[in-house]
């Protein structure tokens, strides 16, 4: 099992292959990214990574062989490969640009990826999320079952992770779903939350509730804020896990970022529902009853989506 990550020399990226490799589910994770010029100087942070990143197999216990690169003959072969590529928002740069920058770095790293992996799975986590998942599935040629997005993971971890708190409960115990898009607009369900199969609003005041989802909602701001920059190591083991659930042939149920054909009522949209994962990528997308205030914030939720999807067809049709 080899895995893939492009974007591995910056943050997000380097967390899922570090992640990969404490799991120790593949025989090999192959970190990409560009070269960084400074100068005279010429850095390669995804191999400094990875040889930082084998540097700890005998302290963390693990045998994945961890390795660095700029080229993508290295990847040939991979089983999955996971998109981290991308670059942040600068002072000066619009929305627009960021959405066209960021479409043309996903486009050509699924370019090159599928040239040497014709047969992958791929899973995208750069942003905006739903719409750079369509440019990846578009430029791969790949089946939509093997082109899908991560986020609803790290979004469903973070109000797992605020309920545990809550309710001093163990994360673990904590099952929850959300759906729609990687944004604001996501669809956290409380009908669909339990605690060991306890409907989570017998536990907890429904103004509290409220408070976690809206916190939920916003969970990547609220660390942008902290830190001044968006979260990596939820993100990256998110991204880790589905990786894992795909090599293992898991059929474990995760809300992913799937392209829908009627499904929910929405056809044509890369968005967050529940799929089964295991191997080949996504062998179900789950449909669950929603009733009519679920369905319509995830109606909302999918206009939001369309309407950078439209934003990229603009920019790009000029
Ligand atoms: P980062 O800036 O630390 O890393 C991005 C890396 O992509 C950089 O190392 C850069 O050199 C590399 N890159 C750019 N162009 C490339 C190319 N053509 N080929 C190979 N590598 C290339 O950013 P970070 O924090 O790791 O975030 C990565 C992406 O993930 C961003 O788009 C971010 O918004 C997104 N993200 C998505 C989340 C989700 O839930 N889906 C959660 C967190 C971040
Ligand atoms: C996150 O949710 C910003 O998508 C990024 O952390």
């Amino acid at each position: 099992m080899k895995i893939t990550v492009v974007g591995a020399g910056g943050n997000v990226g380097s967390a899922a292959a570090l992640t990969v490799a404490q799991r120790d589910f593949a025989n090999e994770v192959v970190l990409v990214d560009i070269e960084r010029k400074e100068g005279e100087k010429t850095f390669y942070p995804s191999k400094g990574r990875a040889l930082d990143q084998w540097q700890t197999s005998s302290i963390h216990g693990f045998d994945t062989r961890v390795k660095g690169t700029v080229n993508f003959e290295d990847t040939a072969d991979s089983d999955i490969c996971i998109i981290t590529a991308g670059v942040p928002r600068k002072p000066g740069m619009s929305r627009d640009d960021l959405l066209s920058i960021n479409a043309n770095i996903v486009k050509t790293v699924t370019q090159s990826l599928v040239k040497y992996s014709p047969d992958t799975i791929i899973i995208v986590v750069s942003n905006p999320l739903d719409v750079m998942t369509y440019v990846a599935w578009k430029a791969s040629g790949l089946p939509a079952e093997k082109v899908m997005g991560m986020a609803g993971i790290l979004d469903t971890a973070r109000y797992r992770a605020f309920l545990a708190d809550e309710l001093d409960v163990s994360p673990k115990d904590i099952q929850a779903l959300i759906l729609g898009g990687h944004g604001d607009t996501m669809v956290p369900l409380p009908r669909y939350t339990t605690v060991t199969g306890i409907p989570v609003t017998q536990l907890i005041e429904k103004d509290k509730l409220d408070a976690i989802i809206e916190r939920t909602k916003v969970g990547g701001g609220e660390l942008v804020g902290l830190m001044g920059t968006s979260a990596w190591f939820a993100p990256g083991a998110a991204a880790a896990q589905m990786a894992e659930a795909i090599a293992l042939d898991q059929n474990r149920i995760f809300p992913c970022a799937a392209w829908l054909t009627g499904q929910y009522g929405i056809n044509d949209l890369y968005v967050g529902v529940p799929v089964k994962l295991g191997k080949g990528g996504i062998k179900e997308i789950i449909e669950i009853e929603l009733n009519a205030d679920e369905q319509s914030m995830l109606d909302s939720s999918c206009s939001a989506v369309r309407t950078v999807f439209e934003d990229l067809e603009r920019i790009q049709n000029g």
